[in-house]
Parts: C-alpha cells; structure tokens; sequence
C-alpha cells in the first residue's frame, strides 16, 4: 500500500463531489416535507437566508480545515493542536450513526424503484409503506443492498469509486429532475403549488419553524461530520475556495428548490395534503403518478433520481470513517470498508426493523431508527460543528482573509467564526435537548 494520499483529478472534481455530498436526501426527500409542515414559502426565505449566513461559515471553514492541513478528521484535528484530537472523534462515530438511519430510507428508494418498474398494485400507498417497512426480511435486505453499494464505491477509492460515481449520477440527477418539474409543472392547477412556495404568509412565523430552517440548513450543506473536511483534504490546488463555496450553497439551494416545484404542483393538482410530513414522497406521490400517464415510468425515473442524489451523499459519509481507519490504523481501504459495512449493518438493520417487529423497543420514548435520528441532528452534528468551529477559529487560525477580499466581510467572517456562530450552536444543542 502507497502512502500517498489521493488528491481530486481536477478542481471540478472536488466541486462536483461536495455538490453531491450536499444534494441529497436532505434536499429531495426531507426538504419538502418540512416546508410542507412549516408554512411553505416563509420556511424558505429562512432557510435561505441561514444557507448564506450562519451555516455558510462553518461550512468554508470545514472546507478549509481539510485543505490546509490535509488530513482526514483526526490527524486535522491534531494538526491544530494535539489535545484537540479528543474533539474529533466523535466526527467519525456521527458517520457511522448517520448513514444507519440515512440508508433504511435508501433501502425504501430501492424497493420503490423496483416496485414502480413492476407497477403500482392498485393498494392503498400508505398501506403499502406500511406493509413493506414492518416486512422483516425485505425492508432490511433493501437497507443492506444500498449500503453495500455505499460501501463498493467507497473501497474503491477517490477516482475509480468517489469521483466515477459523482461524475455518472450527478449530470443524471440534474436532467431527471429538470424533465420531472417541467412535467409538473404542467399538471392542470399546478400555480397552487407555486403559490405554496413563494407566496409568504407570515403568520406562520414562529421559533419552531425557524429551528426547523436551522437544522435543515446544516443538514442540506453537509456541515457536521466531516465529510467536507476529509473531502477538502483531498484538493491540491492553491486556490481560494470562496467561488467552490458559493457553488456548493447555491446548487443545495437550486436542488431543494426544483424538488419542491417538482413536488408540490402535483399535490396540488390532485387536491392533496402538502404536510403529509415523511410519508410525502412515498405515500402522497405514488397517489399522483397513480392517477397520471405514464406513471410507472415517471414513478421509476422519481425514484431512480432520489437513489442518486442519496448515494452520492452516502458515499461522502462513508468517506469520513474510511479515511480516519485507512490513515490512522493503517488498514487497506477495501479492509476499512468491510469492517464499516459490518458495523454499520449491525446498527441499520435493528434501524429497518424498528418499523416493524422492534417498534416496540422504546429508549426515551424513541424507536431506534427515532433515536438514532434525535441524537445525531440534534446533538453530534451541532456538537461537531462546534468543535469544527473552536478549533478552527482559535488554534489553526482559520482567518476571513483565506476566503475574502473585502475587510468588512472578513470582520464579519472572524466574529462569526469566533463567537457568533458557536453560540447559535450552544443554543441549538440546549434547544435540542430540552
Ligand atoms: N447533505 C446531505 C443531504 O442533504 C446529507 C449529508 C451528507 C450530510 N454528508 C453529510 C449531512 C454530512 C450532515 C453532515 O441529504
């Protein structure tokens, strides 16, 4: 084994697979759901106002961290100072624990897809979700086939595993969902979803759907776990990173935005519930494409454009732990992924089936696809980027002037770094708690 570590081929390498990193679930499957529960349009103007403010500085930073020392979590972290070390860990655990909850919904994508093909039985849908996620030996053997496709990508490197996939799905995504929202977009009565979207009503202004803009934000930017660190660490261009960093926020912001013109017009159209919540896709979609021509194929194409926006986010996941056991064990890459698909698959199955046979197990009164979910999004990802965060801002001296040119917006990038943002953390991780 080399002990070199792999770089990104060109600099559009690196754009693209933090994009993909970025556009996932995240953007098309959880974005609309809780805009569909938070009011709509006033949910949106604060989203994007946290994408370029709050959560846009410690998503640079994480960027940057990677780049300068360029290591992966860890030996980043003990780049900056050696203590600090103990800060990181917890960045390589949150990229086990995400991906466990993260691929069940995977799994579901595979099983949908499938279906879809084969045809819509004409079944109720939400008693089909229910059905297939209580079944004991399918849901999770869906959940193992996508986290076996995660992990086959991983082991086989920068190149030939992170940088083919993103370079085969990303450009796929993109053409799925611009066909499927101009098709929605032509649906009779379909204004009403527009209006949903960019309508504000302000009434519906309250604290709870401005945490709920919070975590989303983070979340759809990639920011807590690494995965843009140990990406970072791969770029070995001298170059500033500001333009790859607006790319990054505005691409997240197209994708979440066409998902929701691509959702909502059609639930409009067919006089459903926008704020079904997760069951949005699988249950209040499929009542569409069961009503319009063409709908298994449509439904087919949905669902294959969901697969790929959850893979390449998956993958950027896995490649936080991977390159922590790869540098710091010192095991192979194909060794470190089998040893993370084995881990992970302990934890995902007992997640799948939380749906069903083991929904009774209660732990706080949270199922453990539930737990895992709370303590991931509202401790470790805001933990971790606290840390992120302290130890760039105090001990790597992560500076504004590394990003801009403008003095007021390097003042504002170092007060941001320094003291604002760790507070709104602070804050979000006691929130969260309570
Ligand atoms: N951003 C992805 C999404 O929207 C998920 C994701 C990938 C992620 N890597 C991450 C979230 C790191 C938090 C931290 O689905």
């Amino acid at each position: 084994m080399s002990n070199k570590r792999p770089t990104w081929t060109s600099k559009y390498s690196f754009i693209l697979a933090a994009i993909g990193s970025a556009v996932g679930l995240g953007n098309i499957w959880r974005f609309p759901y809780v805009m569909g529960q938070n009011g709509g349009c006033v949910f949106l103007i604060t989203y994007m106002f946290f994408i370029l403010t709050i959560c846009f500085i410690p998503m640079v930073t994480e960027i940057l961290f990677g780049k300068i020392t360029k290591k992966e979590c860890v030996g980043a972290f003990e780049h900056a100072n050696k203590k600090c070390k103990y800060l990181s860990y917890l960045n390589p655990v949150t990229a086990v624990l995400v991906p466990s909850f993260y691929f069940v919904i995977g799994g579901w994508i595979i099983h949908y897809i499938i279906i879809s093909f084969i045809g819509f039985k004409s079944k109720n849908p939400s008693v089909y979700l229910s059905e297939f996620v209580q079944n004991p030996i399918l849901a999770p053997i869906c959940t193992l086939i996508f986290l076996f496709i995660c992990i086959f990508f991983t082991a086989r490197g920068i190149k030939k595993g992170i940088e083919f996939i993103n370079n085969v799905m990303m450009p796929m995504l993109v053409v799925m969902l611009v066909i499927l929202t101009i098709a929605s977009l032509h649906l009779p009565n379909s204004y009403l979803g527009l209006q949903y979207i960019f309508k504000p009503d302000f009434t519906k202004f309250n604290s709870h759907m401005l945490l709920a803009a919070l975590g989303q934000a983070f979340f759809t930017l990639s920011v807590g776990m690494g995965s843009l660190l140990t990406y970072g660490s791969y770029i070995k261009e001298d170059k500033s990173i500001v333009k790859t960093a607006y790319t990054i926020v505005f691409s997240s912001l197209i994708f979440s935005l066409l998902a929701g013109m691509m959702i909502f017009p059609a639930v409009f159209s067919f006089n459903l519930a926008p704020d079904a919540g997760a069951g949005l896709v699988f249950v209040t979609l499929p009542k569409v494409f069961m009503q319009i021509p063409h709908g298994n194929f449509v439904a087919t194409v949905f669902f294959i454009l969901l697969f790929c926006a959850a893979i390449t986010s998956g993958i950027s996941m896995l490649e936080v732990p991977c390159a922590t056991i790869v540098e710091r064990i010192k095991l192979s890459r194909i060794k470190a992924c089998l040893f993370l698909f084995v881990i992970i698959a302990l934890i995902a199955i007992p997640a799948t089936l939380s749906f069903g046979i083991l929904g009774d197990i209660k732990i706080f009164d949270k199922t453990i696809f539930e737990l895992i979910d709370f303590i991931t999004s509202n401790i470790f990802l805001p933990l971790n980027t606290l840390f992120m965060c302290f130890v760039a801002g105090w001990f790597l001296n992560v500076n504004g002037d590394m990003i801009f040119k403008n003095r007021v917006l390097v003042n504002v990038f170092n007060i941001g770094l320094k003291y604002v943002v760790p507070l709104i953390l602070i804050f979000l991780i006691y929130i969260g708690l309570k």
